[in-house]
């Protein structure tokens, strides 16, 4: 066990009620590394039974699209946690009730949302054999990149790095107090079709341009140093690639910053896209409304969210 959730609790019936937060990949330069947790969140109450059958319950975004079958994220990945922790003899079947705030397939992570879930969820009913690293782990095997999963699990900031079937992530709140204001389109766009665009290799100067802000970022935000996040988030890597799949992308962020914020990016995939600001300038509401009306003006209907930083991640009771 190597998590702070160690620690044996009953869960009376088998039932664990899981909340995990929404995220924000990429942060702009930092492709598959890096991701921040909002405080938007998706709710689970997962109740393992022995019997093999399996009931899903499902209410908010995208819940009409959600299998009640062996598809399903949620018991997948539950089932993982009982196949790993000798349980799935014990518990070969569930019933999932969920509760989804996080908009599906608009780069909010709202697939890593649904494995963490089922991941913390079961590990707690089993008695939490896996501490968080292997959450983190199994969650990535899933995902198939940690940028998502890290901040959905830690919370907070988080720098990820994946090596050898193995992943490391650094979870860290930053110096400077942040609003994030999100604009979510009205159409979704799954992540492959968003990596299919993609190229195999980059040029080196891009290379360099990412490097060098990703750094920048993370020091800006550990030290407190507000003026240099004004260079933090670009990216050479991936959004001009994707400019293509979300109409507006570019004219929004133009707007975003043009209100005063102190970086735009992708959210993710996309196409949600995600400003940041100072909490201190207050600026975060006329941001949000250039950021819709830019949108429209690419006739592109969208709603803002304005969030903060979630700083515990999963969390189960
Ligand atoms: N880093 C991933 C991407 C996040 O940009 O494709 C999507 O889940």
């Amino acid at each position: 066990m190597d998590g702070e959730n160690s620690g044996k609790k009953i869960f009376p019936e088998n039932t664990v009620r899981v909340k995990v937060p929404g995220t924000s990949a990429n942060c702009g330069p930092g492709f598959d590394c890096l991701g921040l947790a909002v405080t938007l969140y998706n709710e689970l109450e997962l109740t393992l039974w022995e019997e093999k059958k399996l009931t899903v319950e499902s209410v908010g975004s995208g819940s009409e699209e959600i299998p009640a079958d062996e598809k399903n994220i949620v018991w997948r990945s539950a089932k993982m946690i009982l196949e790993r922790s000798g349980n799935a003899q014990k518990f070969k079947g569930a019933k999932i009730v969920t509760n989804n705030r996080v908009p599906m397939s608009r780069g909010l992570g709202s697939s890593a949302a649904a494995i963490v879930a089922g991941l913390v969820g079961a590990n707690a009913i089993v008695g939490n054999p896996f501490g968080k690293n292997e959450i983190l782990k199994f969650a990535t095997e899933i995902e198939g990149h940690p940028d998502n999963v890290a901040p959905a699990i830690f919370g907070g900031f988080t720098v990820s790095v994946s090596d050898k079937g193995q992943v490391q992530t650094f979870s860290f709140l930053p110096k400077i107090r942040l609003k994030l204001i999100v604009a979510v389109p009205d159409f979704p766009l799954p992540t492959h079709l968003a990596r299919q665009v993609l190229p195999e290799t980059v040029p080196m100067k891009d290379a360099i341009f990412n490097i060098g802000r990703s750094a920048m970022l993370i020091a800006a935000l550990i030290e407190g140093k507000e003026k240099f996040l004004t260079y933090a988030f670009d990216d050479a890597l991936h959004q001009p690639y994707r400019t293509k799949l979300v109409p507006g992308m570019r004219e929004v962020f133009d707007a975003a910053k043009k209100a005063g914020a102190a970086g735009v990016a992708l959210s993710g995939a996309g196409p949600c896209l995600i400003a940041f600001s100072p909490a201190a300038k207050h600026l975060e509401n006329n941001i949000a409304s250039e950021m819709v009306r830019a949108f429209k003006e690419s006739n592109v209907e969208s709603e803002a969210l304005i969030l903060d930083l979630d700083t515990k991640g999963a969390t189960y009771e």
